[in-house]
């Protein structure tokens, strides 16, 4: 048996190299490869390709308030753009989360053996809410939703950037909590898969937070669609610091060490051998390179991008998609039903 990998990612507004290089890039690798047993403890079969499950989580998407129509123009985008950077709808699962019921379904039954203190703590939750008594119980119960996305696929592996470590622990915990009370195997429970390098892509004009798709700076962030003149002038204008030494020091010089990360992730460098090649030289010639590596690796993916988003193929895609996760997903909520006593 092949090691099942599950990962979503929101369709709302730029996906942005952040995106890519922590989730993105790694779906399109874990596509290619099996995944060796020892990063996986709970599996002791040897694995030939991995059966990856890629969603659009557009049911995440309106926690906070979304247009009808810019929200389903952002579900085909994201689809598009997991095509264009190498998603192949043959090998991997490509599907809309509200296709597939049993989403919403598990997301209640766990919300049900989940702690409003533990959800409390979520600090995505306390960013967003900022204490604020409308905020929509939706927000809060947002890890949920997430919990239940990776459960409901038995799913062992979950690539995501590290700004999602919280929610992977929460979902361990629930899956955990919910074996003790009903059997071992109801649920399988899963690891987060976390790069080295890209894990945490900082916002360009203000290295000290992660880049958003939500900036209201568009140099803040180079989405995946930008152009060569759009990312040279984002890079080129990107906050470092005045000392003019190019090393990888996140606390003190987190400028320079974002744009170490970046010019990394793009080549394939490790971090500390692109420290060693530009040591002793200026930041005007560093951006200019971290500009040409990150216009060279996007320009194939808008490329593609152009070529799939009108085509019909698309929604065909998510179809086909939706089918094979409803049949998988069927099966664990069958299974869930059976052990909680629910149902006729
Ligand atoms: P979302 O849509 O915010 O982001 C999609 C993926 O991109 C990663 N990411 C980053 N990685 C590095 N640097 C950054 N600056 C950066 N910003 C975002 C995120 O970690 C994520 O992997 N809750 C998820 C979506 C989700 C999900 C799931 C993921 C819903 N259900 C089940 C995995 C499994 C989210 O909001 O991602």
């Amino acid at each position: 048996m092949s090691i099942r990998v599950f990962s979503g990612v929101q369709p709302t507004g730029n996906i942005h190299i952040g995106n890519y290089l922590g989730a993105l890039k790694q779906f399109v690798d874990l596509q290619a490869e099996g995944t060796s047993v020892e990063d996986v403890p709970h599996r002791s079969d040897q694995s030939s390709l991995n059966d990856c499950i890629y969603c659009i989580v557009d049911l995440h998407a309106i926690t906070l308030p979304k247009d009808p129509a810019e929200l389903r123009d952002s579900i085909l985008d994201v689809a598009a753009l997991y095509l264009a950077v190498g998603i192949d709808p043959k090998k991997s699962v490509v599907f809309v989360q509200s296709d597939v019921p049993g989403h919403a379904e598990l997301a209640w039954i766990l919300m049900c053996n989940s702690y409003t203190g533990e959800l409390s703590r979520m600090t995505q939750f306390k960013d967003k809410s900022r204490g604020n008594e409308s905020a929509p119980t939706g927000l809060f119960a947002y890890p949920v939703l997430m919990a239940a996305d990776i459960l409901l696929y038995d799913s062992n592996v979950v690539p995501v950037g590290s700004d999602q470590k919280q929610h992977i622990e929460l979902t361990r915990d629930i899956a955990i909590r919910v074996n003790n009370k009903y059997g071992d195997d109801t649920f399988v429970v899963p690891e987060g898969r976390f790069l080295k390098d890209g894990a945490r892509v900082m916002a360009l004009d203000n290295p000290t937070a992660k880049m958003s798709k939500s900036a209201e700076n568009p140099h803040s962030f180079i989405s995946l669609l930008d152009d060569e003149a759009k990312i040279r002038k984002s890079i080129m204008r990107a906050t470092t610091d005045s000392d003019g030494e190019i090393r990888f020091d996140p606390a003190s010089k987190p400028g320079v060490s974002n744009l170490l990360t970046i010019y990394g992730a793009f080549t394939g460098k490790p971090v500390a051998e692109v420290e060693r090649e530009w040591a002793g030289r200026g930041y005007g010639d560093f951006k200019k390179a971290v500009a040409e590596v990150t216009t060279d690796a996007l320009e194939p993916i808008r490329r593609r991008y152009a070529e799939i988003r009108p085509s019909d193929e698309l929604r065909a895609v998510l179809r086909d998609g939706a089918e094979r996760a409803g049949a998988i997903s069927e099966k664990v909520i069958l299974r869930v039903k059976e052990r909680f006593g629910l149902g006729a």
